[in-house]
């Protein structure tokens, strides 16, 4: 069974987006491995006790308890919203937990791994952690969060981590991709062969925790209480039947923030209880927002609510994944963002989907032509991208698994412009190719469906019902039979014509969106008449704003003909391919500098949000731009290869 884990999250939170990516990135890998048809397991749930909750909940004058309760519930409304599906939540403050907990404490007790002590140290109150005067900051402040930590003494129940150093250093050498990635492994190594100190793992000065048993003055310090979860949401230690099927955990996915709870002291009470190690951890980085570190203090924390409200659960998802290299920081930003969605998402495969699904009910009758005879010129390309996103997706490499599927939407667009099926269906004889060729986009499409759908569940799942072909499958080149119809064709993708607000500062200053032409020339000071000094300084003549040339959607475009038009010799008319549906027809002035042999092919810019207008009584739907050198000769601007018709020039 595939085990996969995430952090439990704290109550004495709220969700944020720095949550929302350890939870995606783990519900993308538990849905890739069951599309493979592999048994999966998801867990999440919540870290509910410590002082930090007591205290909260004392501020609010309610129950510990009902403090939970409230967030737990925040928690759980989002994941549903972005589709994160665990197989179990579970919650610190349940009775199967507290059995798991003091069951393996009394077990560890019982062999001498636990005994009581005296503690005495710097202790952290926001980070519920111990230091030693060397580990203190220069300011001697917590080493974590900087913040001020008090000289504390109680009496405390002690883990003899010191004696399984030598036993996870060996694990550590002979495990190397026990941690992934390799410098967070060789952080582990360093801090490990520094020498390990016995752990308290009891606390006296508060309540709200899991009693001690038999000595129920002490409540479990929170991260022995934490980590414990992974166990006890395998069954431990009751449900051995299970807990052998589902233990050790194949992949536990938790930000670089936690990582030495996860990398030292958590193996350490595993080989202490004798069970076998997790078989990786994986740590990823963080989202900043402008630069600076999320946080409840500053006050610059994302609500993944307001993002899904905005932009939808797999946009935002897309976007956690391939913005980011999984493992190292990244920046959040809805202008970001916006980019993604545009580009990747509305251009290239809400593009590729609407033009291959239209073609397919114009030349097709809207069903799957047969394979027989096909050009199935395309399974080679696709078999080496499913290799690719298999093995990506298996590392956790999310950004080069999306890498690798973009390349092949490319391809399929480009398909369509070398084979251009709107000229096959004109002859009749061309039907056996124009059928591959449709065949072949299709099963492209599909395909990328499926690759796409661990990220994107709901717009993947839309894709496939869309193709006809509904069943989550492990992709591989083959589709469905012969005249399977086409499900109703709906766009996937709105392109977000909206300025982004809130979050991430925007890549230029934008200026408020005027008509008025400037001033020609600035007025003298407005403080040299006693007036107010003016906001800033009047633009130049002539110059526009940001927005105003934002506002001119200019695209790449294939000429794939190129006709004269009767009674005028310097128009032409071209069909050009726009990565839409189908080709446009544009009209353009260069007759005199091109024939029309010289342009079929040719990737030129084209004005795209230009409104059509008549010329010589044929009806242009775009410009194409040209430069001039003042003689009358014109010479077509155009685009290097690379970016498929239909992408943004900015
Ligand atoms: N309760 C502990 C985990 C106990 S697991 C036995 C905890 N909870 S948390 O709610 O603070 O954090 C949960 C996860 O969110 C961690 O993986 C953490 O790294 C991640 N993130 C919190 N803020 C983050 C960012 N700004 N960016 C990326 N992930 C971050 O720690």
């Amino acid at each position: 069974m595939r085990y996969i884990t995430t952090p439990i999250y704290y109550v004495n939170d709220v969700p944020h987006i720095g949550h929302a990516y350890t939870s995606v990135a783990a519900d993308t890998l538990a849905r890739f491995y069951r599309l493979l048809g592999e048994e999966t397991f998801l867990l999440t749930g919540t870290d509910e006790h410590g002082q930090k909750v007591e205290a909260s909940a004392r501020a609010e004058g309610i129950a510990p308890i009902d403090l939970a309760d409230r967030v737990v519930k925040r928690f759980q409304r989002v994941w549903e919203r972005l589709e994160v599906a665990p197989d179990d939540f579970i919650r610190t403050t349940q009775p199967r937990h507290a059995i798991a907990v003091q069951h393996l404490f009394r077990a560890l007790l019982a062999k001498g791994d636990i005994y009581l002590g005296q503690y005495e140290d710097w202790y952290c109150t926001p980070c519920e952690s111990y230091w030693t005067e060397l580990q203190l900051d220069t300011a001697g402040h917590c080493p974590d969060c900087h913040r001020e930590v008090s000289k504390l003494a109680e009496e405390s129940y002690f883990f003899r981590m010191s004696r399984y150093q030598e036993a996870l250093l060996a694990h550590l050498h002979s495990h190397p991709h026990c941690i992934e990635p390799e410098i967070r492994r060789n952080e582990i190594l360093r801090f490990v062969e520094g020498g390990l100190r016995d752990l308290s793992i009891s606390r006296t000065t508060f309540a709200w925790g899991i009693p001690v048993p038999d000595n129920p003055k002490h409540v479990v310090y929170v991260w022995f209480d934490a980590l414990i979860n992974y166990l006890t949401a395998a069954g431990y230690p009751d449900d051995a039947e299970r807990f052998a099927r589902q233990w050790p955990p194949t992949v536990q996915i938790i930000g670089k923030d936690i990582l030495r709870f996860h990398a030292v002291y958590w193996p350490c009470f595993l080989l202490a209880a004798g069970l076998p190690l997790p078989e990786q951890l994986f740590s990823h980085g963080w989202w900043t927002i402008a630069g600076a570190k999320m946080s409840k203090s500053v006050g610059n924390v994302v609500d993944p609510n307001q993002i899904i409200d905005r932009y939808g659960a797999d946009p935002f998802r897309y976007f956690l994944l391939r913005e980011a290299t999984f493992g190292l920081d990244a920046d959040f930003s809805e202008h970001a963002l916006v980019r993604r969605i545009n580009a990747d998402l509305a251009n290239d495969l809400g593009n590729l989907a609407s033009r291959v699904l239209t073609m397919v009910q114009r030349y097709g009758g809207g069903r799957w032509p047969a394979a027989e005879g096909a050009a199935v010129a395309l399974a080679g390309e696709v078999a080496a991208t499913l290799e690719q996103w298999r093995d990506a997706m298996a590392h956790l490499a999310f950004h080069e698994a999306l890498k690798a599927v973009w390349h092949l939407i490319g391809r399929l667009n480009q398909y369509v412009v070398e084979n251009e099926p709107w000229a096959l269906a004109k002859v009749a004889a061309d039907r056996p190719r124009l059928d591959g060729v449709l065949r072949d986009l299709l099963e492209g499409l599909r395909c990328v469906a499926l690759m796409v759908s661990p990220v994107m569940p709901g717009k993947g799942r839309a894709l496939l019902a869309q193709l006809g072909t509904p069943e989550l499958v492990a992709p591989a080149w083959g589709g469905p039979p012969a005249n399977t119809p086409l499900g109703e064709t709906t766009p996937l993708f709105p392109r977000i014509e909206i300025e982004p607000p809130v979050t991430g500062p925007p890549p230029t200053p934008a200026k408020p969106h005027s008509t008025a032409r400037p001033p020609a020339k600035a007025k003298p000071a407005a403080a040299a008449q006693g007036g107010p000094p003016p906001a800033e300084p009047p633009a130049a003549p002539g110059l526009i704003p940001l927005d105003d040339f934002a506002r001119v959607e200019l695209r790449i475009g294939v000429v794939q003909e190129a006709a004269a038009i009767a009674g005028s010799d310097k128009l032409l008319a071209l069909t050009v391919d726009l990565g839409e549906p189908a080709p446009r027809t544009i009209v353009a002035g260069i007759a005199q500098s091109y024939t029309a042999a010289d342009l079929v092919g040719r990737r030129v810019v084209v004005v795209a949000n230009l409104k059509p207008a008549k010329l010589r009584g044929v009806r242009s739907e775009g410009m194409v731009l040209a430069a001039g050198d003042g003689s009358g000769h014109l010479t077509l601007i155009t685009a290097p290869a690379g970016p498929p018709a239909g992408s943004r020039v900015r």
